[in-house]
């Protein structure tokens, strides 16, 4: 293990090493203590329906598969015959009882268990176990759809891991009765990036919307114009959420009456698009019941927030898997009510794909700058200056209507957290020597 991580990150002055982004020991370290033991997305329930349902994913650098098995019970898989390590699926998603190895033909249940060896009988004279040759499972927990996998059996709980940050979670996954779905396929990309500064903008920074994406101003849709107005930081709604576990969030809450400003808070209830407006103003009235008048209005159009490490979310999904310390490949879902009308759900998708699908406006906008940034950590001369994310050092507190340490919205008070909580892990020999604190907001 590396030692002197903590060296390269100094949270308390908002300093980092550029080096954390393409030094190659780091990142195998980061395989192993970030990837190999935190929760990591792996898909939607939606995704599973059936029982021998499956969909294809990564864990870190790893192909894994999530199955539901015949009777039910969800799994994630390393997708690696236990023989000689040929893949035992290539497809991307379908419907199957079994996986047969394409090398040797050993055959695996979808709950993992080796069910078929050629040549048990005549090859190995009946003396292989074969309930020591299943296939290797990460554990598997959900949070209301959401299907996250770990490989450390140690890993405190999906909920624990969460914590407090789930209240926000609610306002993508439980605004309705019917939970939500993944609308559509999965696009995916790769990009010549560190996964980190994927992370890093998602996670809360609202300092580069008015610069990246000052473009949208000029596009018609007024509640992406008012995202994009030129630092909004005078507006105490519009707010950064930081937690310590590395998670942040990004927008905004109405904390008066009548606000103003809920049309860059809740957009979806104020979309120029009718058939959502509508939607959103029919539906508002059973958000407030299930999330509270604060949770109910932060609708989560392109709202964004990032569960640590590589898990962002806002009216979609996506995950940064890595590929290498310059690589990365983007995955991109579409998560929309499961109860809302087609029409509605086309335009969410549609809404996504527009904006940061693999050609989107504001895709296309932030792509580039993170591979700069990456590009830029290679030299040996930029690596003696250090990143800076310093901004509101200092100004964050707490709320009376929501969890979390609140800030400014323009502030890098989550970049801080995030690389905080980065190097806890990185440093930490066992999960035990990692910080998890109580739930305090069970419900809004
Ligand atoms: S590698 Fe799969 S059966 Fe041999
Ligand atoms: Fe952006």
């Amino acid at each position: 293990m590396l030692s002197g991580i903590r060296n390269l990150v100094n949270s308390e002055n908002g300093l980092l090493d550029r080096s954390i982004f393409v030094d190659k020991d780091v990142y195998q370290q980061e395989l192993e203590q970030v990837f190999g033991r935190c929760w990591l997305f792996v898909g939607h329930e939606s995704q599973v329906k059936n029982n021998n349902d499956f969909t294809a994913n990564y864990m870190g650098e790893d192909p894994v598969l999530l199955t539901r098995d015949s009777k039910g019970k969800l799994h994630a898989f390393l997708n690696m015959c236990r023989h000689r390590g040929n893949r035992i699926c290539r497809a991307d998603f379908g419907n199957a009882p079994s996986f047969m190895c394409t090398y040797h033909g050993w055959t695996f249940a979808t709950d993992g268990k080796l069910v078929g060896v050629p040549g048990y009988k005549e090859a190995y004279f009946e003396e292989l176990d074969r309930t020591q040759w299943g296939l290797v499972e990460a554990r598997v927990e959900t949070y209301k759809g959401l299907v996250f996998a770990t490989w450390d059996a140690s890993a405190p709980k999906l909920i624990d891991y969460l914590g407090d940050y789930a209240w926000y979670m609610d306002v993508l996954l439980d605004r309705r009765a019917g939970g939500t779905e993944v609308a559509g396929g999965v696009h995916r990309w790769v990009m010549n990036m560190n996964w980190k500064f994927g992370a890093d903008n998602f996670a809360g920074d609202g300092y580069h919307v008015s610069i990246t994406h000052g473009s949208t101003r000029f596009m018609g849709d007024p509640s992406r114009a008012a995202r994009s107005a030129p630092l909004p930081n005078s507006d105490p709604n519009r707010v950064h959420v930081t937690f310590s576990y590395g998670h942040g969030w990004n927008s905004g809450f109405a904390a008066k009456k009548n606000d103003p400003t809920l049309a860059e808070i809740a957009p979806d209830l104020n979309s120029q698009n009718a058939v959502a407006r509508e939607y959103f103003q029919d539906t508002y009235h059973e958000a407030e019941q299930r999330l509270g008048p604060v949770r109910a209005k932060m609708t989560s159009s392109t709202l964004p927030g990032q569960v640590f490490p590589t898990f962002t979310w806002f009216n979609a999904a996506r995950v940064w898997h890595p590929r290498g310390p310059e690589k990365t490949e983007l995955w991109s879902y579409s998560i929309v009510d499961k109860d809302a009308p087609e029409a509605v759900k086309k335009h969410k998708r549609i809404q996504l794909v527009e904006s940061f699908g693999p050609a989107g406006n504001l895709e296309e906008d932030d792509g580039n700058n993170f591979v700069q940034c990456t590009t830029a950590s290679k030299s040996l001369i930029a690596r003696k200056y250090p990143i800076n994310q310093n901004m509101g050092n200092g100004h964050e507190g707490k709320s009376e209507l929501a969890p979390g340490l609140i800030s400014p919205h323009i502030g890098e008070a989550n970049q801080r957290a995030l690389y905080a909580r980065w190097a806890e892990i990185m440093s930490a020999s066992i999960w035990d020597q990692i910080k998890i604190e109580p739930r305090t907001w069970v419900k809004g």
